[in-house]
């Protein structure tokens, strides 16, 4: 796509949170903070407005997009046989990271729900994210606002770097506190059990103790879909949070990792590391920390900018030490198998 635009970065002042709220009123798209990621919104009422969010993102035209709420009572306008758990599982954890796909009642435009019989609502919790959907007065499409396939932008500077010239504005409210996208459940299929569709800061447990039963796990969300195999989210089929860089990870004890890619890093000069606080003064290449070992809530955090710190250091290959996947855990190790495009080494 061309550039056309020349791109303007706002403070979240009341004034900005107006004109944010008028460009999506006339059917523009802007970048607006969310407590997850950034996200690039726009009328999810409105299909011209929402075909600009595709065009800037370069995405697949039959790959969803989340249409964020900043009223409950929109859940039963914009969807259709509400489950008595999509009410509870929104008592509990909205405003939050947590994504339900329900059944549309076809009042979001087609291109939101990609031409699919369901809708994927949140209510976020970012203060500055309510008060732009509440002045503009209607439910706001808004997926990550990164190109598509690259990695989801925790700053207004990440969605600079992807969106230049081709959004007018950007609100910027500062780091996203969790950084990772929402967790995405599915409670459509009123025969089935709640699937997990994507992991995120809300944990499986924490969702099995709202609903008093087990929720089923999408296979997609820790291995690669067999080629023919039908996504339950059509998300799950690209590539996504791809560095720059090849990613490998590197399932492996400390000592194991640090002397594999030591060994690697004595050959070559062109590699670094991604891995854990502490693990730096070891390693003979640059590396790049992305968290303490044992705490999943600051890998999350820190994940999407440490990638897109390794890029910045311009190397060819990176080799990421492998997180635990309990809790939040999941989440942090699925979005780093994707940056590695499912490249693991066992040691
Ligand atoms: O935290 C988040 O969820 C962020 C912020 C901006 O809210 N948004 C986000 O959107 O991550 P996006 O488009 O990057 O990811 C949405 C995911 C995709 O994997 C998509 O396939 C899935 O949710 N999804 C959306 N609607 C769906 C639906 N109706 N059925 C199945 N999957 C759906
Ligand atoms: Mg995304």
């Amino acid at each position: 796509m061309e550039n056309f635009f020349s791109t303007r970065v706002l403070k979240p002042s009341e004034q900005n949170i107006a004109l944010a709220a008028n460009e999506l009123k006339k059917g523009e798209v802007v970048a607006i903070p969310t407590e997850t990621v950034y996200g690039l919104a726009a009328n999810a009422l409105n299909e011209s407005a929402v075909k600009k969010i595709f065009n800037a993102k370069g995405r697949p035209s039959d790959n969803p997009l989340i249409c964020h709420i900043a009223d409950v009572n929109d859940v039963f306008t914009l969807a259709k046989n509400v489950p008595k758990s999509a009410v509870l599982l929104a008592q509990e954890f909205w405003p939050g990271p947590l994504t339900m796909v329900l059944q549309s009642s076809g009042a979001v435009c087609p291109l939101v729900s990609a031409g699919l019989k369901t809708v994927g609502l949140r209510m976020p919790s970012h203060e500055v994210a309510l008060k732009i959907i509440k002045a503009a007065g209607v439910p706001l499409a808004a997926p990550s606002a990164n190109t598509s396939g690259s990695v989801s932008p925790t700053k207004a500077q990440d969605v600079f770097c992807d969106m230049q010239g081709k959004i007018k504005y950007i609100v910027d409210a500062g780091a996203c506190m969790h950084g990772l996208e929402s967790t995405v459940i599915s409670l459509a299929d009123e025969n089935e059990a709640p699937v997990l569709l994507r992991p995120g800061t809300i944990t499986k447990e924490q969702i099995e103790i709202v609903l008093k039963a087990e929720l089923q796990v999408s296979t997609a969300i820790t291995s690669e879909l067999e080629s023919g195999q039908k996504a339950q989210s059509p998300g799950m089929k690209y590539t996504h949070y791809a560095p720059n860089a090849k990613l490998i990870l590197i399932d492996a004890s400390t000592e194991k990792y640090i002397a594999y890619v030591n060994e690697i890093a004595k050959e070559n000069k062109g590699v670094a590391a991604l891995c854990f606080d502490g693990e730096q003064k070891a390693l003979n290449c640059k590396a790049i920390s992305y968290g303490a070992v044992e705490n999943a809530k600051e890998q999350a955090q820190n994940l999407f900018s440490s990638l897109r710190k390794l890029d910045e250091l311009g190397v060819q290959t990176a080799y990421a030490h492998c997180p635990n996947s309990e809790g939040i855990g999941l989440a942090v190790y699925n979005r780093i198998l994707r940056a590695a495009a499912f490249r693991v080494v066992q040691l």
